[in-house]
């Protein structure tokens, strides 16, 4: 049997063992009694994948004189946790396959209190040991999940073993090839978090979607409850709420709030949400606002507004690596703030909590979507439901974060029947845990009819979402049919349409030859932005614009030995974070709109 259908097999195998299924996160895991685990962490490299069949999660140690193992944890190599491993050992940067990580901890058992161990994110597919036990495994690399281990903690020397594997394959989403790093570990923070024994698990506080005053609370406890008292409290609005739960354990309510300030990015006020029950109380920062979607207009607390966004990657350039800290959110929406946007399309997957709750505090609108990035298998129904799963994890996390606009569905896909029921099956699952956001996706889809003198796209599926967003590479991947002051467009008429990518490759301080797209300069770049901005004056329902991309980014089919060298050269802002002349422009442009 090859190495690579056994491999397939066992991970397939565990996923038809639902009860090895990870859980949905609690919600505001941030507002909980938690204790951090990260560090730097012992880890084997698995190229063949035998820990597990050598059962390393055991962490036997030798007895007596004749016994002996193959394998230690201490003493080897050390990776730091949160962090990709490619960019922390250099025999790792190309590295596609299973490592395992590993780390004792202590803790405080309380009786009467449960115990979950919680990853932010792990890529791509994990199972998780402790003491011994495999708790279960979670597939998926940018959504978060949880074990309770309330039964299974000791006081001292818990051992806990990750098995992390980050080969691609073609059922997984995204697939087996995508224009990103494909950095593999545990790249976001892990908790252990401490509840009540009857605890609040969950609850989605929102404004209306159309009414400035009316608040919706949904709050559901961890276990079906009937009667239970649960406090609501807003203190800087005089709000203090009581709900009652029904016989499933959760209570509803919608009051009205008077003199709130609607959250916006020009103003991102936010309000301090306190719930309680039985003693536990969680609280967080919340962002209220209105967002709807009329004709061709997107409304932000009834005004109409024009998205001046831009795209990242969750990278630090500079480091080479994934971002995973409240210090890199800081540094990646800095920048972004300089160029003066008011909305970041997280691309092409759900970006860690820090940076979706920096962004909010900062004034930023947000687009996060799932990584269905062009060739995904739309006709494998395991493939399908991993993206429910995928979607299910981003909503309910962050379904509480008022600066998201917009729930991406799909990046790139190609028309047919089974794409098609496949979106709409996620459209689905978003709306049923969020009926408030604006659903979006993009598409490559735009051509220049000859005939008519426009471009145009052909693709009824555009009628599905609330706003459809477009990739278009004019001046790059594809030469001006028509000089850009002709170039006009009628796409998607009747729906507000966003230019969700446009731009071009430039390496920082390469200059000169603005005529010539192989020079790879700043010039041809700065001239590909200006030309650009110039057609889109002949969009008529153009209602946002992303240059893609802020930085420049690892890819590992960037394959110009100096003008790309790895890396995907269409930032604004060089790797080393030189803004570049296009970044200008692109400035000038946002301050131009009011
Ligand atoms: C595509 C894709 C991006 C990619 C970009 C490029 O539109 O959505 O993920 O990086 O093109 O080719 O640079």
């Amino acid at each position: 049997m090859k190495i690579k259908h056994y491999l397939s097999k066992t991970w397939s195998l565990l996923i038809l063992l639902p009860f090895y299924l990870s859980a949905q996160t609690m919600t505001n895991v941030h507002g909980r009694k938690v204790q951090v685990l990260n560090g730097r962490w012992n880890a084997i490299i698995d190229q063949y994948a035998q820990g597990r069949k050598n059962e390393i999660y055991l962490n036997k140690k030798p007895e007596g004189k004749t016994e002996f193992y193959e394998y230690a944890f201490k003493h080897g190599l050390r990776l730091n946790v949160p962090a990709d491993w490619n960019s922390q050992a250099p025999e790792l940067k190309y590295y596609e396959g299973t490592v395992w990580y590993a780390r004792e901890f202590d803790s405080q058992r309380q009786a009467g209190k449960r115990h979950f161990l919680y990853f932010g994110a792990v890529n791509y597919r994990c199972r998780i040991y402790l003491n011994g036990e495999q708790l279960g495994e979670h597939e998926g690399g940018f959504t978060p999940f949880q074990f309770e281990v309330t039964d299974k903690l000791l006081e001292k020397d818990n051992f806990l073993a990750v098995e992390v594997d980050n080969s691609r394959s073609p059922h997984a989403i995204p697939a087996m090839a995508f224009d990103w790093w494909n950095y593999g570990g545990i790249t976001r923070d892990v908790f252990l978090i401490e509840t009540p024994e009857l605890f609040i698990e969950d609850y989605f506080i929102r404004l209306d979607k159309h009414l400035p005053d009316h608040i919706d609370a949904e709050i559901k406890l961890s276990q079906p409850v009937a009667g239970a008292r649960i406090n609501l409290r807003i203190p800087e609005l005089r709000i203090n709420q009581t709900l009652r739960t029904d016989a499933q354990g959760k209570a509803q309510l919608t009051f009205k709030v008077e003199k709130l300030q609607r959250w916006s990015p020009a103003a991102p006020k936010r309000y301090e949400v306190v719930v309680a029950h039985a003693g536990e109380e969680i609280s967080e920062e919340m962002a209220f606002r209105n967002l709807w979607v009329k004709g061709e207009d997107i409304f932000l607390n009834g005004e109409p507004i024009f998205l001046k966004a831009t795209s990242f990657h969750e990278e630090i350039p500079q480091r080479q690596g994934r971002a995973f800290s409240e210090a890199d959110a800081v540094m990646l929406l800095s920048e972004a703030k300089a160029l003066g946007c008011n909305m970041i399309r997280l691309a092409h997957y759900p970006q860690n909590e820090h940076t979706v709750r920096l962004a909010e505090k900062m004034g930023f609108l947000l687009w996060q979507e799932i990584p269905i990035w062009q060739g995904i298998n739309f006709d494998n129904t395991k493939t399908k439901e991993k993206a429910q799963g995928m979607i299910r994890e981003m909503v309910g996390r962050d379904k509480n974060r008022g600066a998201i606009a917009f729930w991406g569905v799909a990046n790139e896909t190609q028309p047919s029947p089974s794409r098609n029921s496949f979106l709409l099956d996620l459209i689905a699952q978003c709306k049923s845990i969020d009926s408030t956001r604006l659903i979006i996706a993009a598409f490559d889809l735009v051509k220049f009819d000859r005939q008519r003198q426009l471009f145009v796209m052909d693709d009824p599926f555009v009628k599905e979402l609330d706003v459809v967003a477009v990739n278009k590479y004019l001046g790059w991947y594809h030469p001006w049919p028509v000089s850009p002051d002709r170039s006009l467009w009628e796409v998607a008429r009747g729906q507000p349409l966003i230019i969700s990518e446009f731009g071009g490759e430039a390496l920082y301080g390469q200059t000169g030859k603005a005529d010539m797209i192989s020079s790879w300069s700043e010039d041809y770049q700065a001239r590909l932005y200006a030309d650009n901005l110039e057609m889109f004056k002949h969009i008529p329902n153009l209602r946002g614009t992303a240059p893609w991309i802020l930085f420049d980014f690892r890819s590992p089919f960037r394959f110009h030995p100096s003008n790309q060298e790895g890396w995907n050269r269409k930032g604004l802002v060089s790797d080393q974070g030189h803004r570049k002349k296009a970044w200008y422009l692109m400035k000038s442009y946002y301050e131009s709109i009011p």
